[in-house]
């Protein structure tokens, strides 16, 4: 078999290794890997000596183009997948928001009409269930079949659905091959308490954290679970920031349920204390970054295989959309953007010590593959894996300046903060897309990937 592309003396990291070898791509697949692999007089060789060879990122939680907090988020699906090959992210998992009295499968069809002719990366999506009613629950098989298993319910926001339509969906899932995916804050509290801080004058981006503090999150964390528990349906909470939420994941994990967390890097590298900042309002994110208490769990928790997934959460809005609530929480639109940032980070993090390499492709990339059902395409360095490569520069330093990224947004919350190491080539199915600092990449040239059905029976993934 030619080789068109050999990774020629680099170290491999997978999620529990790492090895010297080569790695050959031929067309867009791995095709062999080994030491001393002898290239054609055709293939290209990239000298990987004293680099890492990573499989790219699986961003699992994205919101481009979406329309949410009265705007729509500014990066759509070329300056977002741009920016996340920039950082090593060779696929992105985006929320398409059901429209009321839409089908799933429709939603699906509405939503690739806009990113297909856009991504330069692979793209695959998570539905967000607003309406079930007159039969449109059963259209979430038909998804299924099309690729798309995973469901998001919200319990805020106004579009979150009610605990019974929770439940139900939660029911359904299991018989359809589904996962369920939950943004879990406490709907009743966030309005009493955000009520009560406005009354009281109390208008600041700190009154954000406090109308939305670590219970309001922990307590639905629990419920969620209880539900997940009595359905005897697994399922995948989304941007965990507290402790006494992980602190029912673990427990629940323990008891054999299967009971899935991702967290963000925005709840890994800041406190709640940025929102007492003079630009705290860019910060600005639900559930809001908690104190130091829930930051250490939630490390705590990658560490011991609690926390499976860290995603971004990838929601930006322009420092102008966000200073409409500088005189009122309430108005700043909520999300926040970490596409490019969050395997550079996570990697920077294992270049610091804090975990390892192999973690950090674990959580990153190798873990959502398997519980999204992509683990026959990507989230390893294997033989018969699409060639979703990244060539990373342990040595190389940078300082995160929104002037150097690559999307489409103005600010970026991750301004000045220091990394050891970077990703240096980012390769899509054998193609390079980004070296050094330069984008190759072409609009259009990502692609649709289906996803198989769900069945997580255990809280472990090694044993599907
Ligand atoms: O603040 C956030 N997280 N915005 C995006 C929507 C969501 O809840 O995931
Ligand atoms: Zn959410
Ligand atoms: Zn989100």
């Amino acid at each position: 078999m030619a080789i068109d592309v050999l990774f020629k003396n680099g170290t491999i990291v997978t999620d529990f290794s790492m090895y010297k070898a080569d790695v050959a791509v031929t067309g867009e697949k791995i095709s062999q890997i080994g030491i001393g692999i002898k290239p054609d007089t055709k293939t290209q060789v990239i000298d990987c000596k004293g680099k890492l060879v990573l499989p790219g990122a699986i961003d699992a939680h994205t919101h481009l183009a979406m329309p949410f907090g009265g705007t729509i988020s500014s990066d759509d699906y070329e300056t977002g997948t741009r920016s996340a090959a920039a950082g090593g992210t060779t696929t992105v998992f985006d929320f398409i928001l059901q429209d009321f009295g839409e089908t799933f499968p429709d939603a699906i069809k509405r939503r690739d009409v806009i990113a297909a002719p856009q991504a330069v990366v692979d793209y695959s999506f998570h539905l967000a269930v607003k309406d079930i009613e007159n039969k449109l629950l059963y259209t979430m098989e038909d998804a299924v079949k099309m690729g798309v298993p995973s469901y998001k319910v919200f319990m805020v926001y106004d579009f979150g659905v009610s605990d019974g339509v929770f439940y139900q969906v939660l029911e359904h899932s299991k018989h359809i091959g589904a996962l369920i995916a939950v943004h879990a804050e406490n709907s009743d509290l966030v309005t009493y308490l955000t009520n009560k801080y406005i009354n009281e004058k109390k208008t600041s981006a700190w009154y954000h954290y406090m109308s939305r503090p670590e219970f309001v999150e922990g307590e639905a964390d629990e419920r969620a679970i209880q539900w997940a528990k009595a359905t005897g349906a697994p399922l995948y909470i989304v941007h965990l920031a507290n402790k006494q939420g992980m602190d029912a994941v673990k427990a629940a994990r323990a008891e054999g349920y299967p009971i899935f967390a991702e967290t963000c890097p925005q709840y890994l590298n800041f406190t709640k204390e940025v929102y007492k900042r003079p630009d705290g309002l860019n910060f600005v994110c639900s559930p809001p970054i908690k104190g130091k208490d829930s930051q250490v769990a939630l490390w705590d928790g990658i560490t011991d295989g609690d926390v499976q997934v860290v995603a971004t959460d990838h929601c930006p809005f322009l420092k102008s959309e966000k200073k409409w609530g500088a005189k009122d929480f309430r108005k700043i639109p909520n999300g926040c953007a970490g596409i490019e940032n969050m395997y550079p980070y996570m990697l920077s993090e294992a270049n610091k010590g804090r975990i390892t390499f192999s973690k950090a492709v674990e959580v990153c990339s190798t873990n959502v593959a398997k519980i999204f059902g992509l683990d026959h395409k990507k989230g390893a360095i294997e033989v018969g894996r699409e060639a979703d490569i990244v060539v990373y520069d342990k040595s190389k330093r940078v300082t995160i300046a929104n002037k150097d990224m690559h999307g489409a947004l103005d600010h970026t919350i991750w301004e000045g903060v220091s990394l050891k190491g970077y990703p240096v080539q980012t390769w899509s199915r054998g193609k390079l897309i980004f070296k050094d600092g330069k984008f190759y990449g072409s609009k259009g040239a990502g692609k649709f990937v289906a996803c198989k059905p769900i069945k997580l029976k255990s809280p472990d993934l090694g044993s599907m």
